[in-house]
């Protein structure tokens, strides 16, 4: 019945991975509580700022202790719904099944295909976006340095395909907006990362609000130091750069990369950065949804 509901060529073309696909009508039955938390973005917005979000979140759950932050890797914390090829032997949505309530999970589905249980029982989700550019440029980096993913090229093979939605995840255009019109449906909280960056109190006091949770100034002063880059950077236990299996080759790029906005100026041409633009207007017209491609 699943099959029905959602189009076959779709989960081929944004789950490009075997371990995925193979694994779908499992992540698309999988379910989901109501005091479930979910954070979802598309990669790089994550890789946008999804691990620097969840550092975040998790902070706040635990009342800014940053040992019991430290008890386990991003992961293994807040499981990864529909990912599972190199880290574990098990996929995220299993590890999230054998947690214990109230659980918070990380995915980068595009809205459509997000387990309908989310919307059912009404769970709540906090959406991160960064803009486009910025977004590529890092997922450039990423891939050339993770061989599990897909091959980027050069970087203007790659903002090629991430103009036309031929990455993993698909689309960024369709993800960030089908997200976007989703959020006054649904409880759903739509953060940016040129936001936090650019002012981390009040985005932390817009998750708090969320999470309907007080915490005192002085918590939430630890909690802007302890997720700042730098630190986060050096904290084992946080993003993806120390993990006991090597997945990342640091000598060409790390996961904890730069962490700026505006990076995408030291990359793009000013000819590639057009032909950009053009087809942005195109694809992002109409919307309301709009983006700062610096601060
Ligand atoms: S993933 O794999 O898709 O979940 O990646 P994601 O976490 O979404 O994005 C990784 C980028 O976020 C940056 N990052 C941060 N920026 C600022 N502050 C903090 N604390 C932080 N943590 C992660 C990370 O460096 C990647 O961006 P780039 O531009 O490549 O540095």
């Amino acid at each position: 019945a699943f099959l029905q509901e959602v189009q076959v060529k779709e989960i081929n073309a944004v789950l490009l991975t075997k371990g995925m696909s193979d694994n779908w009508e499992s992540i698309w039955n999988f379910q989901a509580k109501p005091n479930d938390l979910l954070i979802a973005s598309y990669p790089k917005s994550a890789l946008s700022g999804t691990t620097w979000t969840q550092e975040i979140v998790d902070m706040i759950q635990n009342d800014g202790d940053v040992r019991k932050c430290q008890r386990a890797y991003t992961y293994v914390r807040q499981p990864h719904l529909e990912w599972k090829p190199w880290l574990l032997s098990t996929p995220g949505l299993e590890e999230a099944e054998k947690m214990p309530s109230p659980r918070t999970m990380k995915t980068h589905l595009p809205v459509q295909l997000l387990p309908p249980s989310f919307w059912k029982e009404n769970t709540k989700i906090i959406y991160v976006a960064r803009n486009a550019k910025d977004v590529a440029v890092s997922y450039y980096h990423l891939s050339r340095a993770m061989s599990v993913l897909p091959r980027p090229g050069t970087l203007d093979e790659f903002i090629d395909k991430f103009m036309n939605g031929r990455v993993l995840w698909g689309s960024w255009y369709d993800h960030v907006k089908g997200w976007w019109n989703k959020k006054d449906k649904h409880p759903i909280l739509y953060l940016f990362y040129e936001d936090m960056k650019e002012n981390p109190k009040q985005e932390i006091q817009k998750i708090l609000k969320f999470l309907e949770k007080d915490l005192s100034e002085e918590i939430i002063n630890k909690i802007i130091y302890h997720t700042s880059f730098d630190i986060m950077k050096q904290n084992p236990m946080a993003g993806y750069d120390t993990i006991h299996i090597n997945i990342i080759d640091h000598s060409i790029s790390s996961f904890m990369r730069k962490g700026i906005t505006g990076d995408w100026k030291n990359h793009f041409t000013v000819s590639q950065s057009e032909k950009f633009d053009e087809h942005y207007k195109k694809k992002m017209a109409g919307t309301t949804l709009t983006f700062r491609s610096e601060i």
